[in-house]
């Protein structure tokens, strides 16, 4: 059978709760942070961070801190036995001489009590000689602070697709960051056992890397360390790579006390200290023929990395991959730069820089739909890729004609046209209320860009008395990675669910793995349980021939029942089979083992294969946005998302919805806002709290929201023909901000386009639709306070 067929009585494809969901909601789910309270004689640790943005440490004085009681050691510079660096870029001193971000850690105290830990950091003296620093992005680039490497994605020649092109336009755009607020911040629990082994238990995406870079730290072999995460309470990206300086402090304390060691960031710290996702400034100027057709794009993007690269060089390769997002476009200059800001290291963050590079694209479109006489989703659908068309860096567009479908099928099904006339009339009869209606798809390629990555590994264990442990190398952050893998090993072996269980994931039964990220938990793991699946079930396939005298292809498993095909009657239980083949001395656990087949690229130019296929969908929204002040509600979301044949549709669904509320925060509510002053809060993140930062809550819901899966969607080459859905739905969301637009827009004449900030909060949709309105007639009030943020008037 091949790899997408789906067997008969299938643990697949059933519509099931995540698999700790009763767990979740009753508080019994164990995170990081509740494991130590079970563990005797446990240090807590708490950081010093720097009051400056940028600065030189002159002096450490940790004497005021030993002297606060129950402290039990500072952990300084001078103790770390290997390389005193937390990332792979060599670039994150774990203990600076340097700070370069207010909070950056200088040291780390470690007491009996989070309180004694928190009165000896407050007991510590540094000397700092403060130096300059860049807080904004423009800032950085007018300073042309820029690191790691620039890179260009190219096909064709812009100048040629100008030359021939009817209107050519040019903007520039300014997009915000987002914060992750996972509920549970980072943490780390570190303890060394009798043979020195150190174990740390950690919230991290990415187990694996944690343990290298914990095991460079204090100068160890890798094997010396061992990574378990059970769960996270979310992670969204911002757990990809961040979690490793804190594991590592938390070792390092662990092996110098020879006690366990706690580090839990609290809200405020992890506000202030962790990645985000990454702002970005970017200039265009975009080609169209008569028809409204793309001739060329040219685009500068500029993202602000923070101060250290993390994960920035890849965030901007997927940016420069996702500018063209649905759309064909035969000239295309994309170059990416990443600005060093006197900030927190920005890093991955649902859709991996894909959003913001598609973004630009959807945001351009929208402002220049009116200067083309089209109405923008005619514009958007006019640009759709084909099917044989590629992208500019040289991939076949696979299944294009789903843009199509998927198009067609959601404006019927929101009854889009109908709608569309609808608004118009509201807005015809309401001057000081308007209403806007959106339509934007989506194109997100599915693997990791940096091709190493897309493999995968897992562990499957039968036991004598029929039952399975699973073990894989993937993460589970909520996103139902753990719930998808039990139901993947039931079909692969035809069990009962309830037969099969799943173990932490730990680095020491499945090693070098790759971050549970990019959206490929499900495809990688999924094909390496599978994998070792499959090799059991074959070895118990020739014990039962033997006893159903077949030949081994025609053995059945299903439902935990083993039996000759087409003669069900005559079967007999799995566990008697299993039984029967420890006796026979069969090797009942096996290693399984997964690469994604077909995949090339090429970094330095940016050509090649990168993705195993594409994900696609699209979405309606409709908002009501008031005159007088810029508030608005969305009334309604349709939203249609490919996810293959889902290998657990309850839990896609939830990541569609969940996707598209997590980015319509990022493109309407969330603002992060830093102290930009020269005072003595320079660079100081203002908005550390849920009380300033403001999140999406059920009050932002769609008042009607509607979610569905593209249907008869088979992926083949993938596991049971399934597709990821975990980080593209968040892209549905640009249709909530282009519905914003079309509202703000109705305030004024007609074929003027309309500039809106991102995030198009009700401030920047009051200063965009009073730009609108002051069009009809001379402005009577003062003018916005520099024009609209990051847009140029
Ligand atoms: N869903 C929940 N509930 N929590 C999360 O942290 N992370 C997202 C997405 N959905 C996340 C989530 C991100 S950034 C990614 S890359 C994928 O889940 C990772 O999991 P997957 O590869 O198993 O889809
Ligand atoms: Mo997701 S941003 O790839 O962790």
């Amino acid at each position: 059978m091949s790899g997408h067929e789906v067997p008969p009585g299938a643990a697949v494809g059933r519509a099931l709760a995540h698999e700790s969901a009763a767990l979740h909601v009753t508080g019994q789910a164990l995170y990081t942070d509740d494991l130590g309270v079970r563990m005797a004689g446990l240090l807590h640790a708490w950081p010093v961070g720097s009051p400056h943005a940028h600065a030189r440490v002159l002096g450490l004085d940790v004497s005021g801190a030993l002297a606060v009681p129950g402290v039990a050691r500072v952990l300084t510079r001078e103790d770390v036995p290997g390389v005193n660096d937390a990332g792979v870029k060599g670039d994150e001193p774990l203990f600076p001489d340097e700070v370069m971000f207010v909070g950056h850690a200088v040291c780390w105290v470690l007491a009996d009590t989070e309180d004694a830990a928190r009165q000896g950091a407050a007991a510590v003296q540094v000397t700092y000689e403060p130096l300059p620093s860049l807080i904004t992005l423009r800032e950085a680039m007018d300073a042309e602070s820029f690191q790691g490497a620039q890179s260009t994605l190219r096909r064709g020649d812009v100048t040629v697709g100008f030359a021939g092109a009817a209107h050519v336009f040019e903007g520039e755009f300014e997009l915000g960051g987002q914060e992750h607020f996972y509920l549970e911040t980072h943490a780390s629990l570190a303890h060394v056992d009798e043979s020195g082994q150190v174990f740390i238990q950690c919230s991290t995406q990415h187990p694996s890397e944690t343990q290298d870079i914990a095991a460079h730290v204090l100068g160890l072999d890798a094997h010396a360390v061992t990574v378990q995460c059970l769960r996270m309470g979310g992670g969204f990206g911002g757990k990809e790579m961040q979690p490793h300086g804190f594991a590592a402090v938390a070792a390092l304390g662990a092996v110098l006390t020879g006690r366990p060691v706690r580090l839990r960031l609290n809200r405020t710290l992890d506000l202030t200290m962790t990645g985000k996702r990454h702002p970005f400034h970017a200039t265009w100027k975009a080609g169209f023929d008569a028809d409204g057709r793309f001739t060329a794009l040219q685009v500068q993007l500029t993202s602000d990395g923070g101060w250290s690269l993390d994960l920035s060089e890849p965030v901007m390769a997927r940016a420069l991959c996702h500018v063209d997002n649905a759309y064909f476009i035969p000239h295309v200059e994309a170059r990416g730069r990443i600005a060093r800001t006197h900030k927190t290291s920005q890093t991955a963050f649902r859709g991996f820089g894909g959003p913001q590079g598609m973004l630009v694209v959807e945001d351009l479109l929208g402002r220049v739909a009116p200067l083309l006489g089209l109405d923008p989703h005619e514009l958007r659908q006019r640009n759709f890729y084909r099917p044989g068309e590629c992208t500019p860096y040289g991939q076949p567009v696979r299944h294009a004609e789903r843009l199509e479908t998927i198009w067609a099928e959601l404006l019927t099904s929101s009854d889009f046209h109908a709608r569309h006339a609808a608004v118009e009339a509201f807005n015809a009869a309401n001057p000081h209320v308007k209403r806007g209606l959106a339509v934007t798809p989506v194109k997100f390629g599915i693997s990791f860009n940096f091709t190493a990555y897309n493999q995968a590994g897992a562990l499957v264990h039968v036991y004598k008395d029929g039952s399975v442990l699973v073990n894989h190398g993937g993460t589970e952050m909520g996103q139902g990675l753990h719930t998808k893998m039990l139901q993947v090993a039931a079909t692969a072996l035809g069990v009962p669910l309830a037969s099969v269980r799943l173990a932490p994931t730990r680095t020491d039964k499945v090693p070098n793995t790759s971050a549970t990220a990019a959206s490929s938990g499900a495809d990688l793991n999924g094909g390496a349980v599978k994998d070792a699946c499959e090799q059991i079930r074959a070895r118990l396939a020739e014990v039962a021939a033997g006893r159903l005298a077949v030949h081994p292809d025609d053995v059945r498993f299903e439902e935990g029942r083993v039996f000759p095909l087409g003669h069900p009657e005559r079967g007999f239980p799995f566990r008697e089979l299993v039984h029967d083949a420890y006796h026979r001395r069969t090797q009942l656990w096996a290693a399984g083992f997964y690469r994604t087949p077909g995949l090339h690229w090429d970094r330095e130019a940016m050509q090649g294969e990168p993705f195993k296929y594409f994900s696609y969908g699209a979405s309606v929204t409709e908002v009501e946005l008031d005159g007088f002040t810029g508030a608005y509600r969305v009334l309604r979301a349709d939203l249609l998302h490919d996810v293959g044949d889902s290998l657990s549709p309850l839990i896609d669904l939830g990541q569609v919805e969940g996707g598209y509320l997590q980015g319509l925060g990022w493109l309407t509510l969330e603002e992060l806002r830093w102290d930009e002053s020269t005072g003595a809060g320079r660079g100081r993140l203002l908005t550390q709290a849920a009380s300033t930062y403001k999140l999406p809550s059920l009050s932002e819901l769609p008042a009607d929201f509607r979610a569905a899966l593209l249907r008869q969607a088979t992926e083949t080459g993938v596991v049971y023909g399934s597709k990821a859905v975990g980080e593209p739905p968040l892209m549905l969301a640009i249709s909530a901000r282009e519905a914003i637009r079309a509202a703000c827009a109705a305030f004024g004449p007609p074929t003027q386009p309309t500039l809106l900030a991102s995030p198009a909060t009700p401030e920047a949709a009051f200063w965009a639709l009073h730009a609108a309105r002051s069009l009809l007639s001379p402005p009577t009030e003062p003018d916005a306070p520099g024009a609209i943020q990051g847009v140029p008037t």
